[in-house]
């Protein structure tokens, strides 16, 4: 039975503020237990639910030394179908209200927290076949391996994977004021952890991790471009031989129209009529005008400018003033889209509804009242959110980018085919062009439309198919 050890900086139902939750979350649970024995190591933020450390019982605790000071690491665990979670204590660190941009600098918390889990291993008495890092918070991990553990036995045989959930994200600081990488040889500091001039976390993981996995194909790709690649594309080409892209599944019980408890009128492809039932829920909770023929457009989201909502404000005037349309937004992100979106909701309340904030529950009855959900965002590793708005018979909206593109198939009229619409260019009007196109099929071809709903939700979003692939990774670098 192979050890498979996953660390990163967030992960359901613990702590989350993105997609990666989510996926760390979930991927483990449908890894072949027959095979793999699967745990899961993040920080014990403060922050996490006092319902789940309440479960956690202390396994031991030690001291480390590292530059700052011997540090404290005190380790927790607790286990639920089948999966051991770990958590790494430390007040100094972990204490915030947040798990990012609180107590201390981002790059010392998570320089701390790679060190933090290598040590912990042999205090464990736990030796992972693999460990599969998460994002720039654990890039330094596998470095780390092999510069403080390279000649000692108990480490020798681990071998690494590294998953890049957004390459925006790199952990960038000054060289020399990260104080939990002082000790680590200039060698590396100004080698295999620098670009541009800056200590860059992310790329020490693409260098020093067996494999490289993203979470698309065509992300996969985008990154190796000067385009997609954020300044590291001629790293990502040098290690294309060990990158590969696997698209992201998403839980599929917690996201079914026939048995979601958030949902008013559940349904499914064989009572799809049941959805218009939602809607006016929808509408009335919103404080919209209860228009059967409005078609109510979606946006749940981070409201950030990586998922494009420029564009979407330039054209809200024009959208709103289109008869029977209405627009439901909920997310919480920069002040300026907050604002926006808050702006048109005062000047159209019968139309346009902006929820500034977030909410589990709420999220639901969106995903399964609306009609069209709007993704037109900038660059997009994967994207979960369109997933879920297809398992509720809402047709996705999207701009042909990263793991949109892939997984969002564009209606043809010839064949019938297809589970949404996409645009190619990252601009305002190739997108109003294509929601009004959109808009067209839904008024005047309520069958074929219909139709289009149904295939949305026969989409195969399912984790089953995803971790086949990454259990052939830990085999390929495992044998
Ligand atoms: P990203 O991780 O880039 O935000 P994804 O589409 O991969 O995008 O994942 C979005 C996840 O976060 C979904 O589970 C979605 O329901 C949730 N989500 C969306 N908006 C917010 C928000 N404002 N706060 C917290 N979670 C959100
Ligand atoms: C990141 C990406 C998103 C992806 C998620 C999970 O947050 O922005 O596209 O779906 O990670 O992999």
């Amino acid at each position: 039975m192979k050890k498979i050890l996953f660390a990163a900086s967030e992960g359901n139902p613990f702590i989350k503020t993105g997609g990666l939750a989510d996926v760390v979350g979930a991927l483990p649970k449908y890894i072949d237990k027959s095979l793999y024995e699967i745990s899961i190591i993040m920080p014990l933020y403060r922050c996490i639910p006092q319902k789940f450390r309440e479960q956690m019982k202390k396994v031991t605790h030690f001291y480390e030394n590292m530059p700052r000071e011997q540090e404290y690491i005190g380790i927790y665990k607790m286990e639920e179908s089948g999966i051991t979670y770990y958590f790494i204590d430390n007040e100094y660190y972990f204490a915030g209200d947040a798990p990012y941009h609180h107590i201390c600098e981002d790059v010392n918390k998570f320089a701390f927290f790679s060190r933090a889990v290598l040590a912990a291993l042999p205090q464990l008495k736990f030796c992972p076949d693999v460990i599969h890092c998460h994002d720039w918070q654990t890039g330094l991990l596998p470095m780390l391996l092999k510069v403080f553990y390279g000649e000692n036995k108990f480490y020798q045989n681990i071998k690494t994977v590294f998953t890049i959930h957004n390459q925006k994200f790199q952990g960038r600081w000054q060289i020399d004021d990260i104080e939990n990488c002082r000790d680590i040889p200039a060698k590396y500091r100004y080698g295999a952890m620098e670009a541009y001039g800056e200590s860059n976390f992310l790329k020490a993981g693409i260098l020093y991790a067996d494999q490289v996995t993203t979470v698309s194909e065509t992300y996969a790709r985008e990154i190796q471009t000067p385009e997609g690649g954020e300044g590291l594309d001629g790293v990502m080409r040098e290690v294309s031989g060990k990158l590969c892209g696997i698209i992201n599944g998403i839980d599929e019980k917690e996201y079914d129209a026939q048995t979601d408890k958030n949902i008013p009128y559940p349904f499914g492809t064989k009572n799809i009529a049941e959805k218009k039932k939602d809607k006016k829920a929808l509408q009335k909770e919103m404080g919209l005008k209860q228009d059967a023929k409005a078609c109510v457009i979606a946006i749940v989201s981070r409201l950030t400018q990586q998922k494009g909502f420029e564009l979407v404000v330039s054209v809200m005037e024009e959208l709103l003033q289109t008869e029977h349309v209405q627009v439901v937004v909920l997310g919480t992100g920069e002040e300026r889209f907050q604002h926006d979106f808050s702006w048109f909701a005062q000047k159209y309340p019968s139309q346009m509804c902006a929820n500034i904030g977030y909410s589990e529950d709420k999220a639901h009855r969106i995903y399964a009242g609306a009609d069209m959900f709007l993704m037109p965002s900038q660059f997009e590793p994967c994207g979960l959110s369109q997933l879920i708005s297809m398992r509720y018979g809402t047709v996705p909206i999207v701009r042909e980018t990263g793991g949109l593109k892939d997984t969002v198939e564009p209606y043809n009229e010839i064949w019938q085919t297809g589970t949404g619409f996409g645009f190619r260019n990252y601009d305002a009007g190739e997108m109003l062009f294509i929601i009004r196109y959109a808009l067209k099929i839904y008024q005047e071809q309520p069958k074929a439309w219909k139709a289009m709903m149904k295939r949305c939700m026969k989409h195969d979003s399912s984790w089953q198919t995803v971790t086949k692939k990454y259990e052939a990774i830990y085999e390929k670098i495992t044998s």
